[in-house]
């Protein structure tokens, strides 16, 4: 089987590619990235089963060429930060909108099985008291440039499904974290702060609640929907990893050897999102998923590890995060 990745650079396809890699012996593996600032070769193994093409997934023809070789898709390709969505919504418009109209009309020429890779922050947030969770009835209600492109996204591929009889599956999860993610995003841009010498940055009150699950948790799950999955099917994933981000700042500062308060408050995002939280019953009784790594400060001890013995990989994107943070204030 020839399995084409979209975005299988960035932190969570090139997760997903080494644990196919690990575990599917008969699957080989082309990469389709842009190799933006998110995405490097380097989180990818140098492995014969695996090609890295670098292109762009809103380019017609490059699409049609690799759709054409593979026998399915898993699309992860985004722009993925919100606080970048804030900054310049215009690339999420193009990557995340027009690039998964072009996957789809090219599995649609084809007949090529398409798994779409989305996120809970499409159902918006949930208050920060109470028990309520997202289930895939949610209505939508996204916040940001980043999730409402996500969720225009998730529109077009239900749409393809309904209208075009594309073999679509799609599923929403909740944070990631692990090795290969960006120090841009929060546990990877504490921790290098922390391994810097530089206090922790919480936003606002820091009360937000996210729900975080294990990048392999999360990529076991999409390999239970390509072997699975209903498809026209939405799954939603997630490990009831509810945290709040003090909590988890504090926890990775005390793991690292600190005081858990050395931490500084910093201006809020904009529209941020109190709270996320996943139903993720469907996944686990249908498809018979379960996570290994529920454990969330297990989960962040193994990550600063990795972070501490991994800096040729993270270095490079240090400098120029933190200046685009000092420029938004954050
Ligand atoms: P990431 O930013 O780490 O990686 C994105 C990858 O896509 C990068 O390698 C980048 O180079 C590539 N890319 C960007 N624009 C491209 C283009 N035009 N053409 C080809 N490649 C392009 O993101 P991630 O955190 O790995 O997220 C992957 C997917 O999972 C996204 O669709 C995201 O919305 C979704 N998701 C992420 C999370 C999370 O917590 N990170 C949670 C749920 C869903
Ligand atoms: O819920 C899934 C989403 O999770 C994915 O769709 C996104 O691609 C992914 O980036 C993530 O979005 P968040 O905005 O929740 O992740 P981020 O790591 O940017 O922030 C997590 C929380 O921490 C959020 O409440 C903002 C806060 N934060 C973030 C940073 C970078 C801080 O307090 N300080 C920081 O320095």
């Amino acid at each position: 089987m020839r399995l084409l990745v979209t975005g299988g650079a960035g932190f969570i396809g090139a997760n997903f590619v080494r644990l196919t890699l690990a575990e599917r012996p008969d699957v080989d593996v082309t990469v389709l990235d842009l190799l933006t600032y998110a995405g490097s070769a380097s989180s990818l193994p140098d492995d014969a089963r695996v090609t890295l093409v670098k292109g762009d997934v809103a380019d017609a023809e490059t699409v049609e060429a690799l759709v054409g070789e593979a026998d399915a898709v898993v699309h992860f390709a985004a722009e993925s930060h919100n606080d970048n969505s804030l900054d310049d919504p215009s690339p999420f418009i193009r990557t995340n909108l027009v690039g998964t109209f072009t996957v789809l009309e090219a599995v649609r020429r084809h007949g090529t099985r398409l798994h779409h890779v989305s996120t809970d922050e499409v159902y918006g947030d949930l208050p920060l008291d109470g028990d309520q969770r997202f289930t895939r009835d949610t209505p939508y209600r996204p916040s940001s440039p980043y999730s409402a492109s996500k969720a225009g996204a998730d529109h077009l591929v239900r749409a393809w499904v309904r209208s075009f009889g594309v073999d679509a599956t799609l599923s929403n999860c909740s944070n990631n974290y692990g090795p290969y993610q960006h120090v841009e995003k929060l546990i990877p841009r504490q921790i290098t702060n922390v391994l810097d010498g530089v206090r922790p940055k919480v936003y606002g009150e820091g009360r937000n609640v996210r729900d975080w699950i294990h990048v392999d948790d999360h990529n076991a799950a999409v390999w239970s929907i390509l072997d699975r999955g209903r498809i026209g099917e939405t799954y939603l994933i997630g490990a009831d990893g509810e945290a709040d981000n003090r909590t988890v700042v504090s926890t990775i500062l005390e793991l690292m050897g600190q005081d858990p308060d050395a931490y500084d408050r910093v201006p809020d995002r904009p529209g941020h999102d109190l709270r996320y939280a996943i139903d993720a019953s469907r996944l686990r009784k249908e498809l018979g998923w379960e996570p290994r790594h529920a454990d969330l400060r297990a989960g962040l001890a193994a990550t600063i590890d990795w972070y501490r013995e991994n800096e040729p990989w993270w270095r490079p994107q240090k400098l120029e995060t933190e200046l685009r943070y000092r420029r938004l204030g954050r």
